[in-house]
Formats: C-alpha cells, structure tokens, sequence
C-alpha cells in the first residue's frame, strides 16, 4: 500500500507553475463526443479522473491518443450504454448522458451512488433532459434515456445550488437540441466558461456562459476542434495555503486571478499578504495567521473544495473561526483525521467551530477524499515530526504531480 511522508516544518518558498483544471478536462472531454470529427485536447492534466473519462469514451468506441498533456479523440462512437466498472469510479463519467443522447438519441449510463462528501443526486440532470423531449427512465441501477426529437427549453435551476454538473450536461445537450434553451441559475464557475468556449470553436451558439442566464442555440452540426483547457484553481488555491500554512512565500503561475480571488482575499484576512500579477500570484505568509470565518458558495464565492484546505489552515490560526460549508452535507468527515494531528475542532452538522492550536502534530492519517487528501498534506507541512498519509490514490485523481511540485517549493515528502 502506498503511503506519503511528510516531515513538517519547512516554509515553503519559490513558484509552482497551475496544471490544467481536472473539472474542464472531464466536461471537454464527454462534450469531444458531440462531433464526429476529432478534437485535440491540451493541458489535460495527467490524472485518474482523466484517465477514468478516458476509458469512458473508449468503451463507447472513441479512439484516444494520449501524449503528454495533450488528448486526441476520435469520437466514433458504437454503443449507447457507459459501464457500471467505470462510471461507478467517478461520478463525472454521468457527463457523457447529454452528449449520448444528443448524438445518439439514446443512452444508458449508469446512476452514480454514495459519495463520502454527501449525497450527490443528478435529478436536476434528469429534470432537464426530460424538459428538452427525452422520455428517462430509472432501471436496474441505470438511467435509461431516449427520444425522438430533442428541442430547446426553458430550464430553471435551484438557485440554491446552481449546480455545476446539470449546466455541464444541459449545456452540451442544447446544443444538438432544435431551437433555443436558456438556462436560469446556471453554474458560473470558470470551467463551465471553458467548456461553453469549446462548444463554441466547435459549432454551437452559446451566450452568457460565466453569468446566471446562459442561452443555447441548438440544432446545428458540430465538428471537432483544437482547445486548451484554462489552469486549475483549486490546485493554486492548494498551493497558496501551503504558503500560508507553512509561513512561506509561494507564487502560483499560470492562473488567471479572478479565478481564485474568493480565497486570495480569505488568506489576505487571515494576514497574508497577496502580491497580483495577471496570470500569476504570490502568498506571502505571517509567521502565524489570524483566524477568519468563512462560507462555502457557487462561484465566485469560496469554492467548497478549498474548505478542506482552509480548515487546515485555521487549526493553526491565532484565535477560533466558524467554517459553515453550504454544498454538500457531509464534507466534514476528514475532520477525524485532523483532530488525531492534535487540531481542537467541534462539528454541528455543517458548521465546524475551530479553535486555532500552536502546533500539529504529525500523525499516521487517511484520506477520506481528495479534498481532504490535500487538507492533510497542507497539515503534515505545518505539523511537527513525520505524517503518513495513507489511500493517497484518492489524492491522485486530481492533483498532477503534488509531491513533485511541493519538493520544490522545498517541502520533505516522499510516496514510498
Ligand atoms: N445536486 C442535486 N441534484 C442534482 C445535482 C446536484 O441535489 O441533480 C446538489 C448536490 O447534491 C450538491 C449541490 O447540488 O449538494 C451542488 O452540486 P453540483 O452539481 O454543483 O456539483 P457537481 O457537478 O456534482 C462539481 C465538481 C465538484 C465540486 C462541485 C461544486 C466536477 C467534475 N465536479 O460537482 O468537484 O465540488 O461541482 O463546486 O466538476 C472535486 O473536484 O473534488 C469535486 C468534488
């Protein structure tokens, strides 16, 4: 079994250079299916995740060639009916529903179960598919969808969520859809920006895409393109707490900085100082931060995949802090694993009420998720004496190079 060491104390100093977003990776590459002409995909991260989608598309009979970080499909498609093996491993592999059924006017795909971060249904998916003309049915585990005709509709998402997943799929099936969809509450975050913009070089006529109203112009044929996938905020937003955790100074590259300034001005609360650039960033870490409160919300607010990460941060805050995470309903399952690192941290439901301690203490942990993966290594840097980090497979579904990247900010960490 492999295992991450990590012997904590050192401040982490110098630049990390983003890798491609692992959730515009997954979207491009189910929406590749909507032509019939390859498409070239660059800066796709090399990850699990991605290599999961990968084999998704393979068993529908696209042909894949993979160098680098770059991704060629040919999306010859002959089979409607994703495998329950694959899709069971990830639940983005859901996003080939819209792009089958749009092409196909059939598909099969089984239904994603449990998640260790709460319950994760796609009845928003199926509401939407059912609007455009697709009769959905569940059977035997799968949802099963087909339709004569698709057309565009008008579809009102709950305002609570703005669901990222059912703008991704909704979006990728108007865009074969006749006439127009307009999507209310749809999801803001960047890389549904990125996918909209892919959409487009291939065909579709999409506007609005990064606000709440996007309106989709279906019907049209769409061919294959070349596109690069936009950097990683979450990653950068790792990489700049890692800064902050360790009271170094840590420049992220290659990020636009409005995708990460709900946390870049969280870290200056906490007493950073966050020095801008266009495309690049620079924490400059206290020797210790404050302690600030923070809610979880849609983009542009403070993305529930960096709570994790920041509660880390806080268990070594000067002073106690209230993180209330409004996404999901079970993302505090980590938090275990840090209390055994010595953090003083008390959960009500979605509320976590942290009281800042001096030190961690390293400890052997687990990775409940990925997020949460990460949250531990943040903690294993702060932490005195050696961490293990143990089912770190998790952690490599969506950070490329994690341990590569931090000995070079000049952290001590190694997989054995
Ligand atoms: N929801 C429903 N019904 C639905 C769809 C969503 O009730 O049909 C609820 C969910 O249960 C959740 C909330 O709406 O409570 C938001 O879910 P959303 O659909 O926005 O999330 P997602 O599309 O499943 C994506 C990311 C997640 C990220 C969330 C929120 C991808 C592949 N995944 O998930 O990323 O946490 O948006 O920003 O883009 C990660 O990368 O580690 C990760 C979990």
């Amino acid at each position: 079994m492999s295992k991450i060491i990590i012997c904590g104390g050192n401040k982490l100093q110098g630049k990390v250079q983003v890798s491609g977003a692992k959730n515009s990776s997954l979207a491009i590459l189910a929406a590749s299916l909507l032509s019939e002409t390859e498409s070239i995909i660059e800066n796709v991260p090399n990850l699990m995740d991605v290599r999961t989608m990968l084999d998704v598309l393979i068993s529908l009979g696209c042909k894949v060639e993979q160098e680098g970080n770059s991704v060629k499909i040919i999306p010859s498609l002959n089979n409607y009916k994703a495998p329950y093996e694959l899709v069971k491993k990830m639940r983005a592999s859901f996003y080939v529903a819209g792009p089958l059924l749009g092409r196909l006017k059939i598909a099969e795909v089984p239904l994603p179960g449990g998640c260790i971060i709460g319950s994760r249904p796609v009845n928003f998916h199926l509401d939407g598919f059912r609007k455009m003309g697709a009769q959905v049915s569940q059977e035997h585990g799968f949802m099963k969808a087909r339709a004569e005709k698709l057309h565009g509709a008008y579809i009102f998402l709950d305002p609570r969520y703005c669901s990222v997943g059912t703008t991704v799929n909704l979006m990728m099936l108007a865009t074969v859809a006749e006439g127009t969809t307009i999507i209310e509450n749809a999801a803001r975050e960047p890389e549904v920006v990125d996918l909209a913009n892919y959409l487009i070089k291939m065909g579709a006529e999409i506007k609005g895409a990064g606000t709440s109203t996007v309106q989709i112009g279906g019907g049209g044929k769409l061919n294959g393109c070349e596109h690069r996938v936009i950097a990683d905020r979450i990653e950068a937003a790792t990489f700049m707490i890692a800064g902050a955790i360790t009271g170094g100074e840590v420049t992220v590259e290659g990020v636009p900085i409005g995708y990460i300034e709900a946390v870049s001005s969280k870290l200056q609360e906490t007493g950073c100082e966050i020095r801008k650039d266009i495309n690049r960033l620079k924490v400059i870490a206290p020797e210790r931060v404050s302690s600030v409160d923070l809610i979880t919300a849609p983009f542009p607010g403070f993305p529930t995949d960096v709570q994790p990460a920041f509660v880390s941060l806080m268990s070594i805050a000067e002073g106690t802090s209230i993180v209330e995470e409004t996404i999901y309903d079970g993302r505090f399952k980590y938090v275990d694993e840090l209390r055994r690192m010595g953090a003083n941290i008390r959960v009500n439901e979605n509320v976590a009420l942290i009281k800042g301690v001096k030190k961690l203490s390293g400890a052997p942990v687990e990775a409940t998720d990925l997020r949460a993966g990460a949250a531990l290594i943040l903690s294993g840097l702060a932490a005195e004496g050696e961490t293990e980090i143990y089912e770190i497979e998790l952690i490599y579904r969506g950070y490329e190079n994690i341990e590569g990247k931090l000995l070079s900010l000049g952290a001590n960490i190694r997989r054995e």
